[in-house]
């Protein structure tokens, strides 16, 4: 790994074993990009690779010069109007109403590491010798604004990592209307666009469609991260697979509104631009201060879309997620939400709690339903103590004593930034929420957004779920968001600070989460937003897992457990063994079929365990066994999606250790069928030297190449449910040493 910067040509080349990525200081001084994909030689120029050439009803920036236009030259953080008329990474409106920009070197810095973005979640190195960074310092000196574009090359794996700081340093207030993170501009448009898209109960599908003239792409205006958009595009080739091919990703460390927008010019150049949405923003800069973008996280692989998400994986799991639950393995939960709703008292629960202990679970999650007046959906958030004491006659403190005492953890939910209007809080204050003046109040689901801009409101919070998790025993906290912002105003602030209120409400959901996760270190802290509202890498930053969706049936948690994987380490998503039928959709599966699809994250149950027969118990005991047996290596192990749901019958995925000495397959067939042919199963991951047995049965022994190359015959004999729909198979493979 290596940053270079060749004076002579004002080259900067970042590159590692795996992609390089080649800057050049233009000749009017702003940045442009000569290259970013697969590694080459450092060479002191590659400035044949600019394009300057005479274009009828071309802009030109140089008089008597007729090739250098903005418009064709690739740009690192171009801006609009100054002979590019694409959109731009950035707009700043001055004092004098013009938005024009011309932002050009000023000096850089190389150094081994990397540094924390304030305030905001970002990768991070353990040891300088992990990364090298580069800031590149631009500076327009008409309005004395610095901007300064920060680059970061992990040495191990193909990640490029950006940022961008605009600092005020002039007397005069600016405003920004639009900061992006990165801004890419690759010099075809052969590509085509992946992205996760969903709603409520269905996210992170994923989607894929031919780049073509003008402008495509994804966002966000929702207040978070969304289900509909996940702050994540890629731009593949066509013949691109799962294990072949060039792909480009790029991922948005942040939880609210974001913009991923790709734009093809008529002379098939290709502008990624990933950021802070710019519609619902609108930054005023003051003398002195700065502002800083969110990080966006550049994969580049030539190995397909695996090897794209495996990095993705590494870094995340190892490099974003912070503090003791990063290493360590997840408990079984059971969580009791889908049992009672909100309908529970103390014997009700410790009853789940009960049985939950003798099946081997290790830590019972008391869901929604047990604070203040909360009954229905209608009142109690906001009240984060006990009043109803008919349900919990010893408060939360009383009942995890008793969980503890069983030999279980105790875990909680909350819905920390909302408030329902029948609540002590509201009543105390109806002006914490975020409202304009004079205009309806849109709800959903009953309840309101506080406006968490303000500390006295994050302030307020933070005492009440201090109080909680200071005197009660409890390791585990489920923070939950259900509902998307509208009518986004604060009321504690100017006119001229409303743009501001949108990036400001993220910032006090990250201040609090940081201000609970450094007070309660011990604390497993799991994300929610209506199931994945906000599964994305700025929550993973505080809540190293994610409840991944509220669809809880097995063969729906296929497609939305294999998107999520584009991007998110498996451990990371909060997977469940619910009741049949489920919830959802109704749906009746084997429950085998359904441990076998929530092993492959942080398992658990969320079902009334004592509605389960006494074979049904047998069978969850042994699974639980099971996972506990197997979870270092779900949690640590390299993750492989090998048959996708989104094209067939058929899903089948493997995750691997390490050392390569162990590894899990999973297979699972949706519909059942009849007198079809034998199925192989090849694997991936494996390493062709090694004897493998399957499921301890060490009277048939497989070499790795074997087992990739011609696979694993299908005997639906040993389907964990014959002749039935929704049928699966696991497979467990271990390395066999002749005794
Ligand atoms: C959201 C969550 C669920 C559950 C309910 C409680 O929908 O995703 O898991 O916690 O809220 O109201």
């Amino acid at each position: 790994m290596a940053i270079i910067f060749h004076e002579d040509s004002g080259e900067f080349h970042i590159y590692n074993k795996e992609v390089s990525y080649i800057i050049k200081i233009l000749d009017n001084k702003q940045l442009g990009n000569l290259y970013y994909g697969k590694k080459v030689h450092d060479k002191k120029s590659f400035d044949y690779l600019l394009e300057g050439k005479l274009r009828p009803l071309a802009a030109y920036v140089f008089e008597e010069n007729y090739s250098f236009s903005l418009q064709y030259i690739k740009q690192e953080y171009p801006s609009y109007g100054t002979t590019d008329f694409r959109y731009g990474a950035i707009e700043i409106k001055q004092e004098n109403g013009s938005k024009i920009t011309n932002f050009e070197y000023k000096s850089h810095k190389i150094f081994k590491g990397k540094k924390q973005l304030e305030g905001l979640p970002s990768t991070y190195v353990e040891a300088d010798r992990e990364a090298e960074s580069l800031e590149i310092i631009l500076y327009d000196s008409l309005i004395d604004i610095e901007l300064i574009l920060s680059y970061t090359v992990y040495d191990d794996l193909p990640v490029i990592t950006r940022n961008a700081k605009v600092i005020n340093k002039s007397k005069n207030s600016i405003v920004i209307n639009k900061a992006m993170s990165a801004c890419v501009d690759l010099p075809d448009c052969n590509f085509e666009m992946v992205h996760l898209a969903g709603a409520w109960s269905r996210e992170r599908y994923i989607k894929c469609k031919r780049l073509d003239q003008g402008i495509q792409g994804i966002y966000s205006m929702t207040g978070t991260s969304s289900s509909e958009h996940n702050p994540f595009i890629a731009l593949k080739r066509q013949n691109t697979d799962e294990f072949n091919g060039e792909v480009y990703g790029f991922s948005l460390i942040y939880s609210g509104n974001h913009l991923e927008q790709v734009e093809v010019d008529n002379h098939d150049m290709t502008r990624v631009l990933i950021g802070i949405h710019p519609d619902t923003f609108e930054w005023k800069l003051h003398q002195g201060e700065a502002f800083q973008t969110p990080e966006v996280v550049m994969v580049y692989s030539d190995g397909g879309i695996n090897k794209m998400s495996q990095a993705y994986h590494k870094l995340y799991r190892t490099r974003l997620v912070r503090g003791k639950w990063r290493d360590r393995v997840r408990p079984v939960v059971i969580n009791n939400w889908e049992a009672t709703g909100m309908e529970f008292n103390e014997e009700k629960i410790l009853s789940i709690a009960r049985t939950g202990k003798q099946l081997g679970m290790e830590l019972f999650v008391l869901d929604d339903g047990w604070f203040g007046n909360r009954d229905n959906d209608k009142a109690g958030l906001g009240d984060w103590y006990v009043t109803n004491y008919n349900k919990l006659p010893e408060g939360i403190i009383g009942l995890a004593n008793k969980i503890e005492a069983m030999g279980m953890k105790f875990g909680l939910w909350f819905e920390p930034e909302m408030v329902n209007k029948d609540s002590d809080l509201y009543r105390a204050h109806p002006d914490w929420i975020l409202a304009t003046p004079g205009r309806r109040k849109s709800h959903c689901r009953n309840q309101y957004v506080l406006d968490f801009s303000r500390n006295e409101v994050l302030e307020y919070i933070f005492n009440l779920m201090e109080k909680v998790l200071g005197e009660a025993k409890i390791s585990y906290v489920k923070w939950d968001m259900n509902r998307y912002i509208t009518e986004c105003y604060s009321i504690a602030k100017n006119a001229d600070a409303q743009g501001k209120v949108f990036h400001q409400y993220v910032l006090g959901v990250y201040n609090l989460y940081e201000r609970l996760i450094s007070k309660f270190p011990d604390i497993l802290f799991e994300s929610c937003s209506s199931g994945g509202a906000r599964f994305d890498p700025g929550m993973l930053y505080y809540a190293p897992q994610t409840w991944t969706s509220d669809d809880s049936d097995a063969i729906e948690r296929l497609k939305i457990q294999y998107g999520t994987s584009l991007v998110y380490p498996i451990i990371s998503m909060g997977a469940h063994v619910s009741a049949v039928p489920n919830q959802q959709v109704g749906r009746i599966t084997p429950i085998e079929t359904r441990a076998n699809v929530a092993y492959f994250g942080a398992f658990g149950y969320e079902l009334d365990l004592n509605n389960l027969s006494d074979n049904e118990k047998k069978k969850v005991r042994k699974q639980v066994e099971y996972y506990k047996a197997h979870r270092q290596l779900i949690m640590n192990g390299r993750f492989y999606r090998i048959s996708s749901p989104f094209k067939g019958n058929i899903t089948s995925w493997i995750v691997v250790s390490e050392d390569k000495r162990e590894a899990i397959a999973a297979y699972y067939k949706v519909l059942n069928d009849t007198n079809k042919g034998y199925k192989r199963f090849r694997l991936k991951g494996l390493d062709i030297n090694k004897k493998y047995i399957i499921n301890d049965n060490e009277n048939e022994v497989y070499y790795g190449d074997e087992l990739m190359n011609v696979g694993i015959v299908i005997d639906e004999e040993n389907f964990c449910a014959k002749g039935v729909d929704f049928s699966s198979m696991i497979y467990y493979l271990k390395e066999f040493s002749e005794k």
